[in-house]
């Protein structure tokens, strides 16, 4: 078979029509004038490995995985890396020379490189009195957040979710002293003294309601982060903006998980820029 010289990666979902991956990775391929292609990928979760396999044959370097996949890929790769495997999931799968399928999540690296972008002085081990973070959710996203947080020398983080046994399992897997489990119906208390509010469920989103949450305890030094980024401003957001503390919009962590998945397939550091965030905004 004659090989492409135009390096193809994509990204592989069920459904996949809503997902701004292509416009984000050929954003970057116009930009940079690289010969290379990023294509959407609809494949039925029942049918992720028969797809996964033939990868190689259809020359595909690089897929990014969204949901449902990346939690149920994991028998389908032949070597995971040790944040993906802590965070449970995989985003990013690279075809290696020797047909060999590797996964890793870039998720934590997003959302880490997110908050340090915008907030340049966020310091995760804090000052003398270390940094307290409370993340709120217990899914996917909120995985990656105290992944990072952890790795990241963070000195605390309060975990709180509507159904606390999801929390409770959470604490248990990351067997880690500085991660507390805290109830939901005082997450307005659990604030006080904190250095980063993180919202990590779908609350907030268009269609959702919003996360209903007193800040009046949060002092107004601490970072208020959502995830979400439809719309960009978030009543959460609103909220702390109102109180004038420093907060931090979802979209970022999207752009930034996807660079370093662009830079390994693409060869080629990718920017995050102001045309960027403009240029995704523009397809919500
Ligand atoms: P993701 O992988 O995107 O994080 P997920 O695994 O479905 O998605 O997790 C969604 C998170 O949003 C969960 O923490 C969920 O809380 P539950 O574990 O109690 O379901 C949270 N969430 C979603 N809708 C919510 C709501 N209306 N009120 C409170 N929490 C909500």
């Amino acid at each position: 078979m004659k090989k492409d010289s135009k390096i193809k990666a994509g990204v592989v979902g069920w459904p996949i029509s809503h997902s701004l991956s292509p416009r984000l990775h050929g954003y970057w391929l116009d930009k940079y004038d690289i010969p290379g292609e990023y294509l959407p990928y609809a494949v039925k979760p029942e049918a992720l490995g028969e797809f996964l396999k033939s990868l190689a044959k259809k020359q595909i370097t690089g897929l990014n995985l969204t949901v449902p996949h990346k939690e149920i890929v994991r028998p389908f790769l032949d070597e995971i890396d040790e944040v993906a495997q802590r965070i449970g999931a995989v985003n990013v799968i690279t075809v290696q020379k020797d047909g060999r399928l590797f996964g890793r999540n870039t998720d934590g690296i997003g959302f880490l490189t997110n908050l340090k972008t915008s907030v340049p002085t966020w310091s995760s081990s804090g000052s003398s009195n270390g940094a307290v973070a409370v993340i709120i959710g217990a899914g996917g996203a909120a995985r990656a957040a105290i992944v990072s947080l952890l790795d990241d020398g963070i000195s605390e983080i309060r975990l709180i979710n509507r159904t606390r046994d999801r929390a409770e399992k959470l604490a248990e897997i990351y067997n880690d002293p500085r991660i507390t489990v805290c109830d939901w119906q005082d997450r307005s208390k659990y604030i006080s003294g904190a250095a980063l509010l993180v919202n990590t469920t779908s609350l907030g989103m268009k269609g959702q309601p919003p996360l209903d949450i007193d800040l009046s305890e949060l002092p107004l030094t601490a970072v208020v982060y959502d995830i979400v980024y439809n719309p960009l401003e978030t009543p959460l957001l609103k909220q702390a903006k109102l109180r004038g503390n420093p907060y931090v919009d979802g979209l970022g962590m999207l752009l930034y998980q996807a660079a370093p998945a662009f830079q390994g397939w693409f060869g080629r550091a990718p920017e995050v820029d102001q045309n960027l965030r403009h240029y995704i905004l523009e397809a919500l």
